[in-house]
């Protein structure tokens, strides 16, 4: 796929596509910045072995053209734009390699903020802020807003209310049965928020320690050997909160749940799977509206930090979601387009805004 083939590809109308390489310290990076109509760009950093260079870019351009979205609907002065680095973190991370890629975030004067994600992590983001001005995702000892699966969780919970309102007409759980795949650290917050609501909570997860922490922390969470048992199970809501491509052909013609609400990203295993979803009259909220929580905690960091500020605008979302299903009612499509529509539309009028000429 070439950069600036507009035909025949997902990930396309980027602005700027930035390959960066420090050959002594191994750093090979690729920097997308889909757009900025709405302010500098941020994203994440993924660091990950991509099998080559052709799925490293598809994944960068595909990661930031959704950050432009999320972040035009989170309400954020902020463009999308995402990174990867390219290699095996276990073997390659250093200080040099990961200082070297702050250089050149920096060099671009703050077109792009970067941010952790897959392989990236806060201490990561208090390396490369020794080189650049342009991070979030910092440490609290340092300014920054710690762990973002507090506020992706509270988001994704808002986005369940809202859900939860447009189906059965209460914006509450109390007495529905929620289905968590993947009690990670954003299925871990969920599950309180959900309990505390007055749901019920079915889970399951692969990795013993997490299933641990349900049983001594949340014992009334009735585990389930694994995503097959989950979403057979007699759910009102499913949550997937682990991997992406949890809605798939063999899902949703099984699924019990009325309504999908999940922190996981990329739920949607394929493009068309949303009309499946809706012919089989089952709700999907789209992910990166509901797990925006993340990416508006990280954000405030630009601001200086303050939690409640931050707190305060993950709980927009549940307006945010309740905009979006009537939308999709009024305009009879897929909650995925209606979302889409909403996104295209405010990068499109506040973007105009920098035509009006300022002195
Ligand atoms: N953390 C954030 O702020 C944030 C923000 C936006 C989106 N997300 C997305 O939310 C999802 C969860 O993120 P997280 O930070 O909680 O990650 P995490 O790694 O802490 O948790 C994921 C959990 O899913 C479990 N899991 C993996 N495969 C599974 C399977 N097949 N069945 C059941 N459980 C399985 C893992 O054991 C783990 O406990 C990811 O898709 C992530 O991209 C996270």
């Amino acid at each position: 796929m070439s950069v600036f083939d507009t035909e025949g590809s997902d990930a396309n109308g980027h602005e700027q596509v930035v390959f960066c390489q420090d050959r002594q310290s191994g750093l090979k990076a690729i920097i997308g910045i889909y757009s900025t109509a709405l302010g500098p760009a941020l994203g994440g950093t993924r660091f990950y072995p991509y099998a080559d260079e052709q799925a490293a870019l598809t994944d960068v351009l595909n990661l930031s053209r959704g950050m432009a979205y999320k972040n035009a609907l989170a309400g954020l002065d902020l463009g999308g734009g995402k990174a990867v680095i390219w290699g095996d973190p276990a073997r390659i991370k250093s200080e040099g390699l990961l200082r070297a890629y702050g250089r050149f975030v920096e060099s671009l004067n703050g077109r792009y903020y970067t941010a952790c994600d897959v392989g990236t992590y806060v201490p990561d983001m208090d390396i490369i802020a020794r080189e650049t001005r342009f991070v979030t995702g910092r440490s609290v000892e340092h300014g920054g807003a710690g762990d973002s699966s507090i506020l992706t969780a509270w988001g994704v919970f808002q986005g369940m209310r809202a859900a939860a309102e447009h189906t059965w007409g209460t914006p509450t759980l109390a007495g529905r049965t929620v289905g968590i795949a993947g009690l990670g650290k954003v299925g871990k917050y969920l599950a309180g928020h959900l309990i505390d609501d007055g749901a019920a909570v079915i889970a399951t997860d692969v990795n013993e320690a997490a299933l641990n922490w349900a049983r001594t922390t949340y014992p009334q969470i009735q585990l389930v050997a694994d995503t097959a048992a989950l979403i057979t199970a007699d759910l009102d809501v499913y949550a997937p909160c682990a991997l992406g491509g949890a809605l798939d052909d063999d899902v949703v013609p099984v699924l019990r749940a009325k309504v999908v609400v999940g922190g996981a990203n990329n739920q949607l295993a394929h493009p068309g799977i949303e009309k499946a979803l809706l012919e089989h009259g089952i709700l999907y909220t789209p992910d990166y509206v509901v797990n925006a929580g993340g990416v508006i905690q990280v954000a405030d960091e630009i601001e200086g930090f303050n939690f409640e500020r931050a707190k305060l605008r993950a709980t927009g979302i549940f307006e945010t979601t309740k905009r979006i299903l009537s939308l999709a009612d009024e305009e009879s499509v897929s909650p995925a387009v209606a979302a889409d529509r909403l996104a295209e539309e405010r990068m499109a009028q506040v973007g105009r805004l920098r035509s009006i000429y300022l002195s």
